[in-house]
């Protein structure tokens, strides 16, 4: 319908779905008319600074809306000075990524950061600039198209919750500007207090507290985050305009997607834990209704590190108007920790659950399927889950983490991260040196490592979301602890898990089986046809997950022992490309790809 739909068509069909959330949003205290007006003027400016290329791209996109939702679809996600160094750096590179079969490349800590310590690159301190260490925006505009050329859409971070400490908003804002103290969130000490009362906290270790005091600001900031990244103030819809106009002029450099940082904690609001908000909700499809009209290629990721039953709502809803989209992909963390869970106890029932929560997708939506990431993992998402069918949660959840991190006689070597002891301490580590590569101390353990690997690859791969590889990973890389000789990154764990990348790696054993497995995952899952919304089937074993793939089943064994399985007629191993026998055996933590004949 829209593919050749003019902006004036996209501002008259998406321009009503945006109004209803500035009204949602504003109306009650702010003329919605005259709101409206400045939007559409963004809008339209936006859409005219927009190149031929891209206004193409915008018309391929909107007659194949379900373009990413494919079975090659395969992600990437790295920091670009650990991988290459720079932005003309990572054009030597590419060819890697092609390899891999990699569609959708997340380029992390690009934009221009903060001086110092800067959360990984998440304390943004211009949104339009990249970090003058990596290059420029023309050398991003020139990788862009030279990733379009080779299919890869090139994804960048948007923090919209915070900016840094020395954005030059919250610079204004500390100089007495009253237009920018408004773009932030400051109370009083006894709100503060007050406030903290119902909030939770992120990083408990090394910034504790949800406000920080400013003296030039004359009171307390909201910093839900590190002292140094400002909540920005949505309330004000002056920030919606300014980011907006950020967002829209970054998908002009040829970004085509963005990761939509921390959107839980958009909107704030007294007597809640200012979590999930609906008002969160109306800013992110106010944003997707922008994109929607004037750069209209343009994806939207969600990152909203929440309880199983939050996530969800990040595709969209229907308030009673009709379906408001809201982001194409949304991170499945909780089917991220259910593989780890499931691998710590070799009981899949956690993951099964997640998938059954997982299903039931918007058309043009896909979530977002993963190992690790540059983040720990936090464990808590799956609480309510596990409580579903486990009357002690907390300790079950306490011992994932704890056999996790390498204890209770683990094959598994990672780190507890950060908690306030009244949650489960998330964990830090790379997939190998999680998955036990790093203890191997001989062939039989390293074989079982790698198969490990390779189990919850294909539990990334076979649940049909766009299943999206860390930097490093793919080539076995373990933790790494220089971070700790760097007083800049020293107190955060996560750097452990955040490498520079190895070349020289690749060309060993290690990198060449786990790439290989990959491989045949991915090729197994396009020969599948399957991609989408996760289906599990019973496999009557409690370490045997099912994941129907398209036609395929995929059988995961989590545990330690082998099991055997009896399979329908006529199917061929997917993984290995020949015939099975109906009675087959997995072995420990082991891979079954059946492809069933139609
Ligand atoms: C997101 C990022 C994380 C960062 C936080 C604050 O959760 O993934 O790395 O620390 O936001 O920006």
């Amino acid at each position: 319908m829209y593919q050749s739909s003019t902006i004036d068509h996209r501002i008259d069909h998406f321009g009503r779905t945006l109004r209803r959330q500035l009204k949602r949003l504003y109306g009650d205290v702010h003329d919605v008319d005259d709101l409206w007006e400045r939007v559409e003027e963004i809008l339209r400016a936006r859409h005219e600074d927009r190149s031929a290329a891209l206004r193409d791209l915008d018309a391929t996109r909107a007659a194949d809306p379900n373009w990413f939702v494919a079975p090659e679809m395969l992600g990437y996600s790295t920091y670009i000075d650990r991988f290459a160094s720079t932005v003309p750096g990572l054009e030597q590179h590419v060819d890697h990524l092609e390899a891999l079969g990699v569609r959708y490349l997340h380029l992390l800590a690009l934009l221009k950061a903060r001086k110092g310590d800067s959360d990984g690159g998440f304390a943004v301190a211009d949104y339009l600039s990249i970090e003058p260490a990596l290059g420029t925006m023309a050398d991003v505009e020139r990788l862009a198209a030279q990733l379009r050329k080779s299919r890869i859409s090139l994804c960048v971070d948007l923090a919209l919750n915070h900016t840094s400490d020395d954005h030059h908003w919250a610079l204004a804002a500390k100089a007495g500007d009253p237009l920018f103290r408004d773009f932030y969130i400051v109370v009083d000490e006894e709100t503060a207090r007050l406030r903290e009362k119902d909030l939770s906290q992120v990083f408990p270790g090394t910034a504790p507290g949800n406000f920080t005091h400013v003296p030039e600001m004359g009171g307390w900031v909201w910093t839900t985050f590190y002292p140094f990244q400002w909540d920005l103030n949505w309330a004000n819809p002056k920030v919606l305009l300014a980011i907006l106009d950020a967002m829209l002029r970054l998908a002009n450099h040829g970004f085509e997607a963005f990761r939509f940082d921390s959107i839980a904690f958009l909107w704030k609001e007294a007597g809640t834990d200012s979590r999930n908000r609906p008002a969160a909700h109306h800013i992110v499809r106010a944003l997707r209704a922008a994109l929607d009209i004037a750069a209209p290629a343009t994806l939207i990721k969600a990152e909203a590190i929440v309880p199983t039953a939050y996530v969800p709502p990040y595709f969209g809803a229907d308030e009673g108007e009709g379906f408001e989209a809201e982001c194409h992909l949304v991170y499945n963390n909780s089917l991220m920790v259910a593989g780890w869970v499931a691998l710590s106890e070799g009981d899949a029932a956690l993951p099964e659950a997640i998938i059954q929560a997982s299903g039931g997708l918007p058309p043009g939506a896909n979530w977002l399927s993963y190992v690790r990431c540059h983040d720990d993992i936090g464990w808590s998402s799956v609480l309510n889950d596990l409580a579903s069918f486990d009357p002690k949660p907390i300790e079950r959840l306490t011992q994932a983490a704890r056999f996790t991190e390498g204890r209770q006689g683990s094959w598994a070597c990672g780190e507890a991260f950060q908690s306030d002891g009244a949650s489960v301490h998330g964990t830090n580590g790379t997939l190998a040196s999680l998955a036990g590569l790093e203890r191997a101390t001989d062939e039989q353990s390293r074989d079982a490592a790698l198969r490990r690997i390779r189990l919850l690859n294909a539990l990334s791969i076979a649940s049909g979301g766009l299943a999206t590889l860390f930097m490093g990973d793919e080539a076995g890389l373990l933790n790494d602890h220089s971070y700790l000789n760097d007083p800049q990154r020293r107190h955060e764990g996560r750097w452990v898990h955040r490498p520079d990348m190895d070349w020289e790696a690749l060309d060993k054993p290690t990198a060449r089986r786990i790439i290989s497995d990959i491989n045949a995952l991915r090729d197994a899952r396009i020969a599948s046809g399957g991609a989408g919304g996760p289906e599990a089937f019973d496999t009557g074993h409690p370490a045997l997950l099912g994941v129907r793939c398209g036609s395929d089943l995929v059988f995961l064994n989590f545990s330690a022992t082998p099991i055997s399985v009896v399979l329908p007629t006529d199917c061929s191993d997917r993984l290995i490309g020949r015939p099975i026998d109906r009675q087959a055996i997995l072995k420990p933590w082991d891979v079954l790809w059946a492809g069933v004949s139609e």
